[in-house]
């Protein structure tokens, strides 16, 4: 991904349109799994996470490619321990190394090739202190999509609004691209997301490419084991913890 595309409306809509009930339980199992130290959250958006983290850690430090999402979160009372950067995540460095490094909310799947997914990966686990963790958290491989080519879902948002969502796979790129249509109060409008699915297997090995080995994968953030299942429902989550092999 070389320009951002999480532009002022998607930015200023972010807060309600991804209010995930399941927030406190992700700041809970990342601040335990941080030891209370430094963190780093690449595509920290509005700062869902990184705001409540940063009462639980040392310091949190968050990096997006977009301003909008940045000024977003500067909108929230910000404590003094969380500093926001804007960089892209392929790229983006500092001296500094922290004890938790978060690629969470799909945060992988929005980089579109194969090359730009390993550079976060391995930009992430460069940043590691010494028995740090990185986290990775993706939306389970839509199977019934990838085995179909094309599906159609629909999503039930706050108050009256639905979302539709048309999902096409195409198994030469592993690029899933989705066309959305909200409809709420204020009206309807579309948006396109192109997102480079990525099966565990591949992921693994982009870690240990980057000197990393699994030490954890889990559905949920409550601990769930997490099972290839193709009935699983299409917003379940893989999450994987990462640190380095020794
Ligand atoms: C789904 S949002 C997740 C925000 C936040 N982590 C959360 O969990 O609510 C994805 C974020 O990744 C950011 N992003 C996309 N591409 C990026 C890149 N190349 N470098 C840094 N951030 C990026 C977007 O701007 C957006 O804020």
């Amino acid at each position: 991904m070389d320009e951002p595309t999480w532009d002022a409306d998607q930015a200023a809509r972010y807060d309600t349109e991804h209010a995930r009930i399941d927030t406190p339980l992700t700041v809970a199992y990342l601040a335990e799994l941080s030891g209370g130290g430094d963190v780093l959250e690449f595509g920290v958006g509005t700062g869902r996470l990184a705001v409540p983290l940063a009462g639980k850690a040392r310091s949190v430090l968050g990096v997006d490619n977009s301003a909008e999402m940045l000024a977003a979160a500067r909108h929230r009372p910000l404590p003094d321990n969380l500093a926001l950067a804007l960089g892209d995540a392929q790229t983006w460095t500092t001296e500094r190394r922290f004890d938790l490094v978060l690629c969470v909310y799909n945060l992988l799947l929005h980089f579109t090739t194969q090359d730009a997914q390993l550079a976060v990966v391995r930009n992430a686990a460069a940043h590691l202190a010494p028995g740090g963790h990185l986290v990775v958290e993706n939306l389970h491989p839509p199977l019934r999509a990838m085995e179909e080519g094309e599906r159609i879902s629909t999503l039930r948002l706050a108050g009256a609004g639905m979302a539709i969502s048309t999902q096409r796979f195409d198994w030469k790129s592993l690029l899933l691209d989705q066309s959305v249509l909200y409809v709420d109060e204020d009206g309807h409008r579309v948006r396109q997301i192109a997102q480079r699915m990525l099966l565990p297997s591949e992921q693994d090995l982009m870690a240990r490419l980057a000197g990393l080995r699994l030490v954890r994968r889990i559905a949920n953030w409550r601990g769930g084991p997490w099972r290839a299942d193709s009935s699983a429902p299409a917003a379940s989550n893989v999450i994987s913890v990462y640190r380095r092999a020794e």
